[in-house]
């Protein structure tokens, strides 16, 4: 019998129970589970994309554009009845709030003064680390297990009913984080089923779902799909979007990650799925291994969550790279140079931020707006 640690223990006891247990329970377990989950456990983990930056780590320069962006689009909402609102969701260790809000206190101090900044996390040992980094701005920020929650406390006057919120909900990273089912083409029987995880000889291994609560939208390709070919998809991303969709009655919904439109999505080059762990800051495919100790993230399905957005009466502003994105931003701010001199630093760091091979290309934004 191979060594379990904590999580593992938890998988195994309901996987024993239950046979086959989905792959998104493994996945919301490893990462989630209250006390032994990867977020629960692992502070920092600056990097996790292994070798790669994610977006924050590479410097404060992300916050900055990112809070000029959202000083901009509130002006454009305050005119009327609007508070000045900026929902946060998955805040990790808060670092992209405190770049933030640190450039809209120094650039924007009358903004800056009416700010309230909402944070959207589950995990109250995140929340506490969080409000560690963000003791400077403690009387700005309030934090929130979930959107509902968010909904009813922040907003007072809400004996509305929903969607009632004003401002601007954004994510980084977060969609990519949420579990995932993952399918298998059967090409013989021309047929999607359902990967689970079982037990075998002590540890975890693969194994067909007899029944799936899910399906895969049909696609074209499906005809020249070799047996075998995986693919994800993610109901709690797109129900979470639909979510916040649901409570902005005014403003933005943005998500900055990696991932494809569905139609990308299906490539047939790419016949082993998005999803992917990281353990120790390096890429691996063993997916079942360790559990709560890697993490496991998969690509982001776009189409399907901008689908979401619509279903709830948002329209789509727009869907780029985050290439596009922030150049944009900055061809805005070269009008009134918020940013003064760009220094060697921020010239490095936005090359590293927009570079189609670092993280220009593989990230995505996607806006909605109602
Ligand atoms: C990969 S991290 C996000 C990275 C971070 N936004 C950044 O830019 O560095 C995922 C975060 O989402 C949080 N999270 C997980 N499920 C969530 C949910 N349903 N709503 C909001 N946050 C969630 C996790 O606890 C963690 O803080």
């Amino acid at each position: 019998m191979q060594d379990m640690n904590s999580v593992a223990e938890i998988i195994r006891a309901e996987t024993t129970q239950r046979g086959v247990l989905p792959f998104a329970r493994f996945m919301e377990l490893a990462l989630y589970h209250p006390e032994f989950g990867y977020y629960e456990t692992q502070k920092h983990n600056p990097g996790r994309r292994g070798d790669f930056y994610t977006s924050v780590s590479t410097g404060e320069l992300f916050g900055h554009l990112l809070a000029f962006q959202f000083a901009g689009w509130l002006e454009e909402l305050r005119s009327a009845e609007c508070g000045v609102r900026i929902v946060e969701a998955g805040a990790h260790d808060g670092k992209l709030a405190a770049d933030i809000l640190s450039w809209v206190q120094s650039n924007r101090p009358k903004l800056f003064d009416q700010i309230e900044y909402s944070i959207i996390e589950p995990s109250a040992r995140r929340q506490q680390w969080q409000q560690e980094t963000l003791k400077p701005f403690a009387s700005h920020v309030h934090w929130f297990p979930d959107v509902q929650e968010m909904a009813k406390q922040a907003i007072p006057h809400s004996a509305l009913r929903t969607p009632h919120l004003s401002g601007i909900i954004f994510s980084n990273e977060l969609l990519d984080a949420f579990p995932v089912h993952r399918f298998g083409w059967d090409a013989e029987n021309k047929k999607w089923f359902e990967w689970g995880v079982a037990i075998a000889g002590g540890g975890f291994i693969w194994a067909k779902l007899e029944n799936s609560a899910f399906r895969i939208p049909n696609s074209e390709l499906e005809s020249v799909l070799p047996d075998g070919y995986t693919i994800e998809t993610s109901p709690a991303a797109e129900n979470w979007w639909r979510e916040a969709a649901g409570v902005l009655a005014r403003g933005k919904l943005l998500a900055i990650d990696y991932g494809f439109t569905g139609e990308e999505m299906f490539s047939p080059a790419r016949t082993r799925g998005t999803l992917r762990a990281y353990f120790r800051h390096h890429a691996t495919d063993d997916l079942l291994a360790n559990p709560g100790d890697q993490d496991l993230t998969a690509h982001v399905n776009f189409s399907a969550i901008q689908k979401a957005g619509e279903s709830a009466g948002l329209m789509t502003e727009f869907f780029c790279s985050q290439t596009k994105f922030l150049v944009d931003i900055l061809a805005t701010t070269e009008k009134n140079k918020p940013f003064g001199e760009w220094s060697v630093k921020q010239t490095r760091q936005f090359q590293t931020l927009t570079h189609p091979e670092h993280l220009g290309r593989a990230f995505r934004a996607l806006v909605q707006t109602r």
